[in-house]
């Protein structure tokens, strides 16, 4: 009985330290003046913090959803936005080190969407995501509809062709950048 306790005791303080150990995860944003978070998504546990590093211009981290990419999460009244939202964080041009960061903390192992809010940085595919299915809802199937949010392109199939096939390139490089 005492020695079940015992190394029930024991179990526990082996466990409680593994269980804890969050790991934190750092994501850039707007590297380069590219309308990009890098890396694009990322796998993370619960309890995992993700900093956002924000570069120059003038960018947010905006929790959106996979239906619609480039839309703050609004509560049950349409008006409210629960979910995540780092706000603005101008940078000026000079700016060399002490970036602004903000950071999240992981409370879910669902999939997690963010988009720029600035105006025309979603529509260029500006979309990060956390813990994003490998199948189904993909990271790719999401930038591609923040994609399509742009304004539709001129010029008939042919230019519609183009633009697929840029779109296709674009999400391909993303994909590849996580790797890393
Ligand atoms: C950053 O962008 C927001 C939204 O467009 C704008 O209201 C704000 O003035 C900008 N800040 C700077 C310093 O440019």
């Amino acid at each position: 009985m005492f020695a079940t306790m015992l190394s029930a005791m024991f179990a526990l303080l082996f466990t409680l330290p593994l269980a804890s150990a969050w790991q934190q995860h750092r994501v850039t944003v707007g590297p380069n003046a590219q309308l990009i978070y890098d890396p694009p998504f990322i796998s993370a546990d619960i309890g995992d913090k993700v900093i956002f590093s924000f570069r120059q211009k003038n960018h947010t981290v905006t929790q959106s959803s996979f239906q619609s990419p480039c839309t703050p999460l609004l509560g049950p009244d349409g008006v409210t936005v629960i979910a995540f939202n780092s706000g603005f964080n101008p940078v000026g041009a000079d700016v060399v080190d002490n970036f602004p960061e903000v950071s999240l903390t992981v409370l879910t192992t669902d999939p997690l969407w963010f988009h720029c809010e600035q105006t025309g940085h979603c529509a260029q595919g500006m979309v990060f995501a956390i813990n994003p299915p490998a199948d189904g809802n993909t990271f790719d199937k999401f930038k591609a509809a923040a994609l399509a949010t742009a304004a539709p392109p001129t010029g008939g199939s042919h230019a519609r062709a183009e633009n697929n096939r840029a779109t296709r390139y674009a999400t391909a490089r993303a994909a590849f950048a996580a790797k890393d």
